[in-house]
């Protein structure tokens, strides 16, 4: 099967060779199969891996039946949920649809605004929205695995009141979408109470990995983007990304390179965009590395810019600072939209020695010549080619990371399906809100602030 995507690792120079990666083929291989028996830390949790051909056909349609209906009676609609929940729909709309959407005429558009809410606890933030949806249809998908998360459960308890006010009970009922667990949590308990369209996520996903269950597809699908190519990309990375032998699988050999430059002191690993659109598909990427491989004092240190924006500000510690870093440069070979520069007779910001060059073409070179920069600096790159951005090229380079992440997580010793450390700070919240249950952590915490 032809990938959409390919892996360029000439710019890691002396630090990661072909024979580093050779040694490690024998832990490479044992990932695999720990991956593949279903006998490793999580396993529990790998819905995900043959999740492409093995849906839930009467679901996919049941989402699409309901993104239809949304796209006819409403003008927005408003995805509640946090991390996992909120951020794979949010990576693959803002790449699919740029950074406009949501501000363009709605006869342009066509299809609802897509914005996000729950996954903060801002008051002024939700205001903001509630302020922006007035006297707008709009329908609400909650997207909580779990069911009891506090950020998506406040703002579902706002956005329900102003929805049942602005229809009524009943009406509001065909405008409210659940996506949970298919059995416990909170939420779960009042979608069936309600009795509103509910879909589930499978018990062996966690919440990273689950873009492309009902969490991702739902939203995605109400922005008008074609989610049987995103699946088919998804597909086209499974089987392309199955062989064992890291050099023949591009996804293992991304793997055992972030490994090789971690041992040598790369503990942080920014993933490089030049394409506005794909600044959320950053955060996605930051959050399915940083809480599957962050755990027992190790793991990358996942972080994201958006160049060349952010070489006016990130560019100098890149180039100059502490030499902890890498670098994984996703490169979309072709824009969705070329442009060209046109002369100007009067030359005055001298630029007419690009007349008849597109924008691209300048952009491209400045990737280069960054790439080759940060290199000299000492900050070696991976890059990951992309013929185009379409869901299907999308569909593959998710599945690429997640696989990859799966993989890393394994040649750490560490278990990448678990999140223990994200509990922390919930319990101290908690305590702090004086939710039953919590009245000593409570006390000793109202202490330690005092101090
Ligand atoms: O990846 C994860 O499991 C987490 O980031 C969750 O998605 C996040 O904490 C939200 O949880 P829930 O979907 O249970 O509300």
């Amino acid at each position: 099967m032809t990938s959409s995507i390919s892996l360029n690792i000439k710019n890691l120079q002396e630090a990661v060779t072909e024979s580093h990666i050779d040694n490690l083929k024998p832990m490479i291989t044992a990932a695999h199969n720990t991956l593949h028996n279903r006998c490793g830390a999580g396993n529990e949790f790998l819905g995900w891996l043959d999740l492409p051909t093995n849906y839930d056909k009467a679901e996919l349609e049941r989402v699409k039946v309901a993104a239809k209906r949304i796209q006819e009676n409403s003008k927005v609609l408003i995805v509640i949920g946090i991390g996992g929940s909120y951020l794979g729909a949010r990576a693959v709309i803002e790449a699919m649809t740029g950074p406009f959407f949501n501000s363009m005429d709605e006869d342009k558009r066509k299809v609802p605004a897509v914005y996000f809410a729950g996954n903060n606890i801002s008051s002024t933030y939700l205001s903001q929205l509630i302020q922006l949806i007035d006297g707008k249809d709009f329908a609400i998908n909650v997207i909580s695995k779990s069911g009891t998360t506090t950020e998506p459960a406040i703002a579902f308890r706002i956005f329900k009141e102003i929805i049942e006010k602005k229809y009524g009970k009943e009406e509001a009922k065909k405008r409210i979408f659940i996506t949970t667990d298919k059995a416990k949590g909170a939420l779960k308990k009042l979608a069936d109470t309600e009795r509103y369209e509910t879909f589930i996520i499978p018990d062996d996903i966690g919440g990273r990995f689950s873009v492309l269950t009902p969490v991702g597809l739902l939203p995605i699908a109400v922005a008008g983007i074609n989610i049987d190519e995103l699946l088919q990309g998804a597909r086209n990375g499974r089987e392309n990304f199955s062989n064992e032998d890291v050099h023949r699988n591009i996804c293992y050999k991304y793997a055992a390179v972030r490994h090789l430059l971690y041992e040598r002191g790369k503990t942080t690993e920014i993933l490089v965009n030049y394409e506005p659109c794909l600044q959320y598909f950053g955060e996605w990427f930051k959050q399915l590395y940083g809480e599957s491989q962050g755990k027992d004092g190790k793991g990358i240190f996942p972080a994201s810019v958006n160049f060349s924006t952010d070489l006016h500000s990130m560019g100098q510690y890149i180039q100059d600072g502490m030499r902890n870093i890498f670098e994984t440069i996703i490169n979309v070979e072709e824009p969705q939209i070329n442009l060209s520069i046109k002369e100007d007779e009067e030359n005055v910001d001298g630029l007419n020695f690009l007349v008849g060059k597109t924008i691209d073409f300048v952009n491209k070179r400045a990737m280069e010549g960054t790439a080759l920069a940060h290199v000299e600096g000492g900050v070696p790159n991976i890059v990951i080619n992309m013929k185009a951005l379409n869901p299907k090229a999308l569909g593959e380079l998710i599945y690429f990371f997640e696989k990859s992440c799966a993989i890393g997580g394994y040649l750490l010793g560490i278990n990448p399906f678990d999140q223990e450390g994200v509990e922390a700070y919930k319990k101290n919240m908690f305590a702090l809100l004086g939710k039953p249950g919590y009245e000593e952590l409570q006390r000793s915490l109202t202490e330690r602030l005092g101090d």
